[in-house]
Parts: C-alpha cells; structure tokens; sequence
C-alpha cells in the first residue's frame, strides 16, 4: 500500500501540501450535497441486501447474530469493500469480548403450559413454587413483597427495563420471574442487558402476554396458585469485532461520525435492523469516495448492539482512554432501521420537543438539519426519542451531538403518522422486527432511498462544516448544564443502555 501522506496529499484538494498541488488532476473536487444523492441507487443498496442475506442464509443459523459465521462474514464483507477503497480509508478492526447469550423458556400456572419466551441473559433454572404479583410496575425494591422471598415474581412490563425487574425480583429472593406484557400480545422476547447488576442476580425469568398475566391475577384473587419456569440458557463469552473506517482526507481533530449495527438478532438475516443501515454507511463511504472533504469522516459498523449496545459502548470506552480522542468527534449521526415495511420517516429529537429528551448541545440543529432536507422534498417527518435504544447513546452520554434518521421498529402507526405517511393504521411499523421474516423481501425501498439520500446530504453538510453547529465555545460555557438536562431527564424516564432489542416499556 502506498504511504497515506502521499496518497492524501494527491488526493485530498484541501489537504493538498504545496509540494503535491501541481497534481491538479489528481485532486478530487470538494463533496457535494447534490452529486452525492444523485449517486444513490435503489440498485446499489439492493445488490448489497442480496449479498447480506445470501451471507445470513449461507449458514446453518440463517442470522448474523454476534459470535457467529454470518457476523464474521459480515465483518470480512465490510473490510472487502474497505479494501477496495484503501486510497482513501483507512480502517481498523476492533476485537472485544463480550457475553452472548441464547435462551428458551417455558412456564406454566396451575399446570397450564403458558405461551412464554425466555429473555437473553436469562440464567438456565427449572423451579416450581408459587405465584406472587409485585406490586406497581416492579421498578423498585419496595415494589417486591415479602412473600416474592421463595416465589416466582409476576410482574408487569413498563416503565423500567426488564432487567431491573429481574434483579430486583433476584434481589428479592425470588427464585424466578414472569414478565407480562402492557399492551397486546406476546413480549417476543428481549435483553436483560449482561450481568451482573447491583440490584440483585438475574433469576430465570420468561415474558407472557398481558392477556396470560391477567388470568393469572385473576386466579391469584381466588387463592395460591402454582407455577413452573424452566430457562434453558447458553451463556458463554465470544469475541467479536466493531470495524472503524476514516477518510484519509480531512481534519482529524475534526471528525464527523456515523454508526450503523453490523449485528443482527439469532432469529433472522436481520436486513432491516440493521442491514439497511450497515449497507447505508457502507454505501455513503462509497459514494464519498469520489470526493475530498474538509472534516475527516468515520464510519463505525458496531457489533453487539442487540445485546444491549456492546460495541459502540465499548469502542467509546477505548477512546475515552485517550486524553483528547472524544472531543475530536464533533457530531455522531446512527442509521438503525432504515428500509421499515410500514415507515415513517424520523429523525432524532434533538430539541427535546416531542419527548422532553434533549440531546447534547448542536443536537437540536442536526434535526433542524434533517426535517428542512425533508419538508424541502415536499415529504413529511417525525422525531422519534432519544430512548437509549440504539448505539448513539455512549456518544450523547458523553455530551457529543446526536442525530440520525429512523423508519421504525415495534412501534404502532398511530391515526396521527398514518395520515403523515400512509402505510397501515395499527399496525406495526416493521411487523418483522426481530424475526426470521427480517428479510430482503420485506425491506421497502421507498423508505430507503429517501433516508439513504438525506444520510447521504448530511455527510456533504457536516464534512464540509460544523458551524451550523454551536461553536466548541460556545458549548464549553453551555455544555456542563445540557449535559445535565439531558442525563436529568433521562434519569427521570426510565433508562436504558440497550439496543433495539426490546427492552423497556415503549
Ligand atoms: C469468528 O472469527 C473468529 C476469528 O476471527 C474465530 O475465532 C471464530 O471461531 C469465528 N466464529 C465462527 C462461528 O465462525
Ligand atoms: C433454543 O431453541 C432453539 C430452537 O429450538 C434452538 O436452536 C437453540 O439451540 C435453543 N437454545 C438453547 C440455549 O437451548
Ligand atoms: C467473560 O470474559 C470476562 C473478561 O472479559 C470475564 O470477566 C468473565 O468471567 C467471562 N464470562 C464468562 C461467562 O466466561
Ligand atoms: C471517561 O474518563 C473519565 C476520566 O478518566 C471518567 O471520569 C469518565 O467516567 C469516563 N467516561 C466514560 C463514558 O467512560
Ligand atoms: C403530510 O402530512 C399531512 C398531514 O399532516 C398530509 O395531509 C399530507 O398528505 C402528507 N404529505 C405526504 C407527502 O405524505
Ligand atoms: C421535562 O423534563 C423535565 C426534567 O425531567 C421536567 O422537570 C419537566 O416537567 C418536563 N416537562 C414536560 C413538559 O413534561
Ligand atoms: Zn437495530
């Protein structure tokens, strides 16, 4: 490989020192906004799902879950691409270990076999004793009564994570836990994030529908009932791998940020959640590399963020250990979810005026950003919360702007985004979410190529420059406190690090 200096020095206009200038044709003309997006195929993000799903089902698994064949294979067709393009990226693959976690359940109530699903992290058990309801939303200590020391914990979904339930029933001394859900239909399972937690041990523990959590506080107000959990759990630690790519080009104390999930859950090729936005990276580093810009850009493909956003959490952690490595980073934009059967188009509510969530100072300018580049195109947009469920959440922890687009997960079409966006009133906004149904032929391209094109403007706009954005000043004199709302109102609503994966009550 040629050394980077020369390489960037030809290829990079801005970067371009005077000895290497005369090179004119060599120069790459500075990124547009407009060429970029005439560059976005629906073809090049369909041929790229094909060869994502065709690496899912050419394993016995038929997923890309972390740990296994289809994720490494996802990784070595991510650095192949890279590989490609080594005259402009440079990129590093990023090893970690973390805790997988695969888990069955069934339970039953006065001998009747219930319709259950284990959650991940779940501990192996079979254990038969009675029945007792927690008291409120089981998202405090006090919530447990002292008749749960010895039980099985019935508890109802909401407001907090299902971890935090599950711990403190464990804290409790119940010996298992029976989730049930708040609104219709099963759980589906989700992630009690990795162990362990302060509140208590996980015990083994199932989600039900909310229908079966009612019969069975009915059946408890007519005296005891007897229940059974049985986990069947495989928890072992595997090694998995974030890649990290950045154009040679640009400021590197500057660095506009982009991350999308390379992992997907064990039931399916997961090509919406999240192949959309791992190809909608990949092909905007492709795009871009016909260009020079003056910000360096990075593209991150995280892994283990269906455990509970392991690897963005993990590589903020790593940088985090070098003095200055996080300030370099001046905006973070995450792309989970973008090609939704029944869509919406949102984008992250950086003001806080949906969900009373602000992001970190310049946050509210990024949505700014991304609702003008809609309502220009004549199209609506929503915002969707902050909620911690997906991998910009190290980033804004750490006062760093945060945006992104988002065509929807498990979310219901309300009357109110039906009549923005058409689709199906009531029903889910990716019916497929987390199933083996996850797949290309369920991806929705009308939802894609809109949001791949306005990622693909937002690269041109925070590439060129930040100072849309409230200046390193500016923040410094706000910052502290921003950072502070933000983490105040997180406290405040129920929290999580967790991935897409279900993991609290919304
Ligand atoms: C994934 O790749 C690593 C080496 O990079 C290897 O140790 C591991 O066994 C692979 N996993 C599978 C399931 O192939
Ligand atoms: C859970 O069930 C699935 C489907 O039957 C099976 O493939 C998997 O191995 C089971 N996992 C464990 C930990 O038993
Ligand atoms: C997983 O690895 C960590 C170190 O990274 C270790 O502390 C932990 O005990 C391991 N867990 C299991 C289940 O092997
Ligand atoms: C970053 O490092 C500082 C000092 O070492 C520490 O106080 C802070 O909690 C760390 N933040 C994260 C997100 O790891
Ligand atoms: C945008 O939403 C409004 C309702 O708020 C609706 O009347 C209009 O048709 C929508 N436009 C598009 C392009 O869907
Ligand atoms: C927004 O959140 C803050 C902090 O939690 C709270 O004090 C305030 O009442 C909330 N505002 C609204 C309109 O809910
Ligand atoms: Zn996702």
């Amino acid at each position: 490989m040629r050394s980077t200096l020369t390489t960037c020095a030809l290829l990079c206009a801005a970067a371009a020192p005077a000895v290497f200038a005369e090179d004119a044709t060599k120069k790459l003309p500075p990124v547009k906004a407009l060429a970029l997006q005439k560059a976005i195929s629906k073809k090049a993000l369909s041929t790229k799902a094909h060869e994502l799903e065709d690496l899912a089902y050419s394993t016995p698994g038929r997923n890309r879950v972390m740990g296994s064949e289809g994720h490494n294979s996802t990784v070595a067709w991510i650095t192949g691409y890279l590989d490609e393009m080594s005259d402009f990226y440079t990129y590093e693959v990023q090893p970690f270990i973390a805790l997988y976690s695969d888990a069955n359940g069934t339970a039953t109530a006065d001998g009747d076999e219930l319709e259950a699903e284990a959650f991940e992290y779940s501990p192996s058990g079979d254990v038969e004793a009675d029945i007792v309801a927690v008291d409120n939303l089981g998202c405090e200590a006090s919530d447990y009564p002292d008749e749960v020391d010895g039980a099985i914990a019935l508890i109802s979904r909401g407001e907090c994570e299902f971890g935090l339930k599950t711990a403190l029933a464990g804290g409790a001394g119940a010996v298992a836990a029976i989730i049930y859900n708040n609104e219709q239909g099963l759980i589906g399972g989700g992630t009690l994030g990795p162990p362990p937690r302060p509140e208590g041990e996980y015990v083994p523990v199932v989600g039900v529908a909310r229908r079966t959590g009612n019969q069975i506080l009915n059946a408890l107000e007519d005296g005891a009932v007897t229940g059974t959990v049985t986990t069947v759990s495989d928890i072992h630690n595997v090694t998995t791998y974030n890649v990290i790519a950045e154009t040679i080009c640009g400021d590197h104390d500057n660095v506009l940020t982009l991350g999308a999930h390379s992992d997907s859950v064990i039931d399916g090729p997961g090509l919406n959640d999240d192949g959309s936005g791992t190809i909608g990276i990949l092909e905007a580093a492709i795009q871009l590399s016909s260009y020079s810009t003056n910000n360096a850009v990075r593209f991150c493909w995280w892994s283990g963020e269906e455990f509970g956003l392991l690897g963005s959490t993990h590589y903020v952690e790593t940088l985090n250990d070098t003095a200055g490595a996080l300030d370099k980073i001046k905006l973070y934009l995450n792309f989970d979810m973008l090609a939704s059967p029944n869509y919406i188009f949102a984008t992250f509510d950086g003001d806080g005026s949906t969900f009373n969530l602000t992001g970190p100072p310049g946050s509210a300018e990024v949505e700014t950003f991304y609702r003008q580049w809609f309502k220009r195109r004549g199209l609506n947009i929503t915002a969707t919360a902050f909620d911690g469920r997906s991998d910009y959440q190290a980033f804004a922890d750490n006062g760093i702007p945060c945006g992104g687009l988002f065509a929807g997960a498990d979310e219901t079409k309300t009357p109110r985004l039906f009549k923005k966006f058409g689709g199906e009133q009531g029903e889910t906004l990716d019916p497929n979410y987390h199933s083996a149904l996850d797949n290309y032929d369920n991806l929705n391209f009308d939802a894609w190529v809109p949001i791949e094109k306005a990622l693909v403007a937002s690269i041109a706009e925070y590439a060129t420059s930040f100072d849309s954005l409230p200046s390193a000043k500016k923040v410094r004199a706000r910052g502290i406190e921003d950072g502070k709302l933000m983490r105040r109102a997180l406290e405040d609503r129920p929290f999580v690090r967790r991935g897409h994966a279900k993991v609290w009550k919304v």
